[in-house]
């Protein structure tokens, strides 16, 4: 089976990528059986249609992960229609190829879809929709786009992504403690951080042992446990040792946003580990690998 990763440069590609080719962090190398392709903006912007559906033809792609995305949730407020091309018109051009020649599309979504309301339960996947920004509504687009078209597909529902790569929380938190005596972190928002490790490592194997035949829809994955922004932060700087920054928490509305953020966003995976046979790693542990391998390579400028 030929496969495309659609932006690999990203946290979760580059965490696809280490897999794939056996250079995954914690050392366990599994072996492919298929051929990947792997691509970023450069090689294969998905917003071309035209350009998607001659890569995905001539190279006789019958599986696509599309880990591209427009990612910055404040910046998609000025340019919606920007995010809309890669996050929701991109989406359905993946969508038709996989239509036309009888493909999967694994596609990664986001807890964004949800909206405001003041839940205080794990969101399953039939949860009612509502997002309250942007980046949220084009992505809730991409979804439903594919969807209409029909095609095979799985949608993969995630929450507060973090790794090595990138910007992420985990890797601005360690700049910040590293050059400030104090800093104050919200704990009004709930929900579970990601590593993009364990996400891409779920997402192999169900590539892997073509897992995605039979079981289509949309699933809910992040890290087990639950935690507020200033639970994940003190955490960091436990782990990391740091102790000379004070964290204090605070109210999401002294750090005034364009964005409401959902303020309780943990993703119920029953139907994910149920379908799958996944188990999921606790967050303060996957945050122990992650914060490992930032420290012995030194990559938080990567
Ligand atoms: N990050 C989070 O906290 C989070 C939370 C929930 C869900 N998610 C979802 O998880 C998925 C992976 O997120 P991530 O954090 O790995 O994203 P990321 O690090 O921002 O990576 C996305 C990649 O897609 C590339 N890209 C952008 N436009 C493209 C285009 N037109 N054609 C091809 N590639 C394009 C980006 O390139 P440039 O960098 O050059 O733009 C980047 O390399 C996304 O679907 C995202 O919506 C993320």
């Amino acid at each position: 089976m030929k496969v495309l990763v659609t932006g690999a440069n990203g946290q979760l590609g580059r965490h696809m990528r280490l897999l794939v080719e056996g250079n995954a962090p914690d050392a366990v190398a599994p072996s492919t059986q298929h051929e990947y392709h792997f691509t970023d903006i450069e090689e294969l912007d998905i917003t071309r249609r035209d350009a998607v559906f001659n890569y995905v033809l001539r190279q006789g792609i019958t599986l696509v992960v599309n880990c591209a995305a427009y990612t910055n949730v404040d910046r998609a407020e000025e340019e919606e229609s920007v995010a809309d091309m890669v996050n929701h018109l991109a989406v359905r051009h993946l969508a038709d190829a996989m239509k036309v020649n009888g493909g999967t599309l694994i596609h990664v979504s986001t807890d964004y879809v949800f909206g405001g309301g003041m839940h205080n339960r794990p969101c399953a996947e039939d949860a009612a929709v509502n997002p309250t920004g942007a980046y949220g509504r084009t992505k809730l687009a991409g979804e439903r786009a594919i969807g209409e078209v029909g095609c095979h597909h799985l949608i993969l529902r995630t929450a507060w992504l973090y790794s090595e790569f990138g910007n992420n929380f985990v890797k601005t938190m360690l700049r910040i403690m590293s050059q400030r005596e104090c800093c104050q972190v919200v704990f009004d928002q709930v929900g579970t951080p990601t590593y993009a490790g364990d996400l891409a490592r779920a997402i192999f194997d169900i590539v892997e042992h073509e897992r995605f035949r039979g079981n289509e829809g949309v699933y809910h994955f992040s890290n087990e446990g639950v935690c507020s922004w200033f639970d994940f932060a003190k955490e960091i700087a436990r782990q990391s040792g740091i102790t000379s920054c004070n964290i204090a928490p605070c109210h999401s509305n002294e750090f005034p946003s364009k964005v409401d953020r959902p303020p309780f966003s943990v993703l119920d995976k029953s139907k994910f580990k149920r379908t799958f046979g996944t188990t999921i790693p606790y967050w303060t542990d996957s945050l122990a690998v992650c914060l490992s391998n930032l420290q012995q390579d030194n990559q938080t400028t990567r």
